[in-house]
């Protein structure tokens, strides 16, 4: 691993306007979804990201033509080829998913109706994440898999063309493990539904019937209808509201700040983080300017916010906040009184488990953050002091790496962090977006 990184405080109050790079849930599937339509699809506004380019390599090698290049935006834009009704083509090698879970988890969905046999393999943090959620219901509709009980990767994976049309009780709320038997069903005979305890994020629902895919979506209930072929579409990419909490919660806790993030998605299952930062007593704002297909895109404004108090995330709306919990928690240190996030379990099989290190983070700091059965608990301090030179460890995981950045800018005082460099997977431009919001 690298040295830790420097990170250097803000000399002055943020403000203005930002924009924040292609949504990363939203980029994953226009990539994905375009490669298993026929046709060529046009698409724009694409994250260019680690993850993202996790997920146009194993297309590029399931035989997708992915022709997207950087604009000056730094977003990618351009056409992406499928395979259609040929299907995949047998890869070379293992298929590499990097640190990337949607893209290891969706592409199972994806294989699924194939006869290819594939590997598919991450890094390190992703070979330590659970998968069984996926094999299991893919496993119901005929698919093989190898090692039949591994919850690991890497699997291989054989699919079938007669794939059965299920119906599933999903055990968590995930948005990856929905989609990945939504994109099963879309080629199994009959109705495939995914039911589940509390809804996750969708995507998935809104951009199917974009490719021709009968959808239907409530709350807690999805299904398709199968056998489709999947047809070419065009798709603009929102900017990504995980990024802007990064931004929102550096106005909020930084002196005489008010920015405005513009043009950034504002679906409802995403924006549960302007939700709790508003019973904190933030002062923050969404706005909808827009759609693009299905999916409502708008601005956040956040201003610095000096009253912040604790508040209760009740478990059915974890789901909507589960990428924002680490940079939620560094709002609630600096809240007064105690915040409870409901039925955080799991923070624990994210890129690393983020539950530990928020307390681990936290309590270098000198903050009481603990946790009963499944709820994380963090007891704030208006007052709040970071020590100069303080060091957090990100584990190799963005959100920390961005988390622990933001919290030491505002307190004025440089902060050390290892394995800062994983800010790449989904937010490269992290520090040049918060540097130009303090000009
Ligand atoms: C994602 C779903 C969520 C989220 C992840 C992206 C997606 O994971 O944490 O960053 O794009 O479907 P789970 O589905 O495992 O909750």
């Amino acid at each position: 691993m690298s040295d830790a990184a420097a990170i250097q405080p803000f000399a002055r109050p943020l403000s203005g306007d930002a924009r924040v790079p292609g949504d990363k849930s939203i980029s994953h599937r226009a990539v994905l979804f375009a490669a298993m339509a026929e046709g060529t699809s046009h698409l724009e506004g694409v994250l260019d990201s680690e993850d993202v380019r996790s997920s146009m390599k194993v297309v590029s090698q399931l035989g997708a033509q992915v022709n997207l290049e950087k604009g000056p935006d730094g977003s990618l834009s351009g056409t992406v080829t499928g395979w259609g009704a040929a299907g995949p083509v047998q890869p070379d090698g293992p298929l590499d998913c990097g640190n990337s879970g949607t893209t290891a988890r969706l592409l199972m969905g994806m294989l699924a109706p194939w006869e290819v046999e594939a590997v598919i393999t991450g890094d390190e943090s992703l070979c330590r994440r659970p998968m069984r959620r996926n094999t299991a219901p893919l496993m119901k509709m005929g698919v093989q898999f190898e090692p039949a009980e591994a919850d690991h990767l890497p699997i291989t994976e054989i699919g079938t063309p007669n794939l059965r049309a299920i119906t599933y009780d999903a055990p968590m709320a995930s948005a990856q493990l929905k989609t990945a038997v939504l994109l099963a069903g879309v080629r199994a005979q009959g109705t495939t539904t995914l039911n589940e305890p509390a809804p996750s994020r969708n995507h998935t629902e809104l951009m199917l019937p974009e490719f021709g895919v009968p959808t239907t979506a409530g709350t807690r209930v999805a299904t398709v209808t199968g056998p489709v072929l999947m047809h070419a579409s065009d798709i603009a990419v929102p900017g990504d509201p995980s990024s802007a909490a990064f931004l929102c919660a550096a106005a909020i806790l930084m002196r005489g700040s008010s920015i405005c993030v513009q043009d950034v998605s504002l679906n409802p299952a995403r924006t549960g983080f302007v939700r709790t930062l508003e019973r904190m007593g933030a002062k923050i704002e969404d706005a909808r300017t827009g759609a693009e297909g299905k999916e409502p895109y708008g601005s956040i404004c956040a201003s610095y916010s000096p009253s912040l108090h604790g508040c209760e995330v009740p478990a059915q709306h974890f789901a909507s906040i589960v990428d924002e919990v680490p940079i939620l928690a560094i709002v609630a240190a600096h809240a007064k009184g105690v915040t409870v996030f409901k039925g955080a379990g799991e923070l624990r099989v994210k890129e690393t488990d983020r539950l530990q290190a928020i307390m681990d983070g936290l309590e270098t700091i000198g903050v009481d953050a603990w946790e009963e059965g499944d709820n994380l608990y963090i007891e704030g301090d208006p007052d709040l002091t970071v020590a100069p030179d303080v060091e957090f460890d990100s584990r190799g995981d963005h959100r920390l790496a961005m988390t622990w950045a933001v919290l030491g800018m505002c307190a004025g005082v440089p902060v050390k962090i290892r394995g800062f460099e994983s800010i790449a997977i989904s937010f490269p431009g992290f520090l040049d977006a918060l540097r130009a919001l303090e000009a």
